[in-house]
């Protein structure tokens, strides 16, 4: 006699309606037949009637069954009858798969941000419309021609944003690349996806920094590989916590983002990184270098990349133009050697056949233009004069609440609260007021951290979100201190 496994994560009402309906499709409750009372199935499944109800419920929802009151639960005729139609059960599929769903938080930010656009956005890690070469981009496209070829292209990426790419890599970040070593990716997210996805298996142990970016992705957990943290300080990740590892759990790589560091604007110390690259040919082990931040250096002198002081070829070095023009192009490249070049990109065509051709061009022709540098040179101006706003409007609505240590580059404000408040709590209300943030066990610190984007949020409304948040978290801990601990 079958029984419902109380030990299984699925609800015991969804275990006895999947159980019915195998019962009926195999035959032995044919069309038209009646099924057991709730109360007899209840007694002998051992189960509350409550769940039996919730089980006829689902299948009734299925047009599975019908019940009439009095005359008790049916299979239902049209379904099973003569001419069935059988709907898909697609919430079934929408919960199948191995690939995990976005973390709450954010699907709460995504949606409070479609249902109400006006909100102040100190969430979405990205730059303003403002901010983006948007005249630039709109002139070259009205200068160049792009549709004379328009068919599938390399899915290693367009030749000419290769080659554009190998001149920018070498002037702006001091790495010296081929064409052949580049791997255009629709954002550095696509990086990050085909390296978790075809260079790692399920099980294997990987390093990622706390907090870190990465670790608001669940794409590391759909790719089963076993997550173990890296705390960051002032400094950034210390090395020897990678030996640590290494000796303990055989991590296989080691991700990073060691260039104002998203969510702490860190940037990882020079002496760590000439230890963490001993450490990494010591143990043959690759380190990601994610750095979509570089160039958003404030003083215009960016941090150099662990890619340029890498001497044995650790260093998977992954960029993008998502921090520096427009998140929109989704143009992001790998440098890596030949093989693993080969590798992804044979991933990529069996995905999606590459790239679209176009963004590709006109990043090509942006990279290459004469506009390119006068914009990243408005573009740090900007981003530091936002960045103090926010600073500013803190300092004003929250003394002595919050601290943080002043980024020097990117994109973000990482704030610690003081006192701490529930995380939820604090996002409900601050979307009642008007306002959106991330907060900070996102990116898996403890709770009483929260990030600020002040990219995104128009200059002149930062002044009102920051109030609208300080409402929020005064309803909260029901303070208005004075004591100022910003540094
Ligand atoms: C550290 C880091 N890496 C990668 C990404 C992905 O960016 P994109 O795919 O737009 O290049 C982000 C986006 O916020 C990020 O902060």
């Amino acid at each position: 006699m079958w029984k419902p496994d109380r030990q299984s994560k699925q609800p015991l009402y969804e275990q006895i309606a999947d159980h019915l309906e195998r019962r009926i499709s195999y035959g032995e409750f044919p069309p038209g037949s009646l099924l057991p009372s709730e109360r007899k199935l209840a007694e002998q499944l051992g189960v509350n009637r409550s769940t039996v109800i919730l089980a006829f419920a689902e299948l009734r929802s299925m047009g599975i069954v019908e019940s009439r009151t009095g005359s008790g639960t049916r299979v239902s005729m049209t379904k099973w009858g003569a001419t069935p139609k059988h709907t898909p059960n697609w919430s079934r599929y929408a919960e199948g798969g191995s690939f995990l769903p976005n973390v709450p938080f954010m699907r709460k930010i995504r949606e409070a941000l479609a249902q109400n656009p006006g909100l102040v956005d100190f969430a979405s890690g990205e730059l303003s419309a403002d901010l983006a070469p948007i005249e630039e981009i709109t002139a070259l496209m009205s200068r160049h021609r792009y549709t004379s070829y328009l068919g599938y292209d390399n899915p290693q990426g367009y030749s000419p944003l290769r080659q554009a790419l190998v001149a920018y890599l070498q002037q702006y970040r001091g790495i010296q690349a081929t064409e052949s070593s580049i791997l255009i990716t629709s954002g550095s997210q696509q990086s990050l996806y085909l390296v978790t996805q075809c260079l790692l298996s399920p099980g294997d142990a990987v390093a990622i920094e706390d907090p870190s970016y990465c670790y608001s992705l669940p794409m590391f957990q759909s790719a089963g590989l076993r997550l173990f943290r890296l705390p960051v300080d002032r400094h950034g990740a210390r090395p020897e916590d990678i030996r640590s590892l290494y000796k303990k759990h055989r991590i296989k790589m080691v991700f990073m983002n060691p260039n104002f560091q998203n969510p702490t604007g860190t940037v990882l110390d020079m002496e760590r990184r000439r230890q963490l690259l001993d450490v990494a040919s010591e143990l043959g082990l690759p380190i990601v270098e994610d750095d979509p931040f570089s160039l958003t250096a404030y003083d215009g002198a960016p941090p150099s990349p662990l890619k340029a002081m890498d001497a044995v070829g650790s260093v998977l070095y992954i960029g993008s133009l998502s921090k520096i023009a427009a998140s929109g192009l989704r143009i992001g490249w790998m440098v890596a050697p030949h093989s693993i070049v080969e590798r992804l990109a044979d991933a990529r065509q069996q995905m999606d056949f590459g790239l679209s051709v176009i963004p590709q061009q006109v990043a090509a022709q942006f990279l290459k233009s004469p506009d390119f540098q006068p914009h990243l040179d408005r573009l740090r101006m900007q981003l530091q004069f936002k960045r103090d706003l926010v600073i500013e409007a803190l300092r004003k609505e929250l003394p002595g609440l919050v601290r943080f240590t002043i980024p020097q580059g990117g994109l973000h404000l990482w704030c610690k609260l003081e006192p701490e408040v529930h995380d939820g709590k604090l996002l409900e209300g601050a979307i009642r007021r008007g306002v959106v943030f991330v907060p900070g066990s996102v990116y898996g610190s403890d709770s009483g951290f929260v990030r600020f984007t002040f990219a995104r949020a128009p200059a002149d409304r930062i002044g009102e979100g920051i109030a609208k948040f300080a409402e929020a978290l005064r309803e909260l801990t029901g303070e208005s201190s004075v004591r100022n601990s910003t540094e």
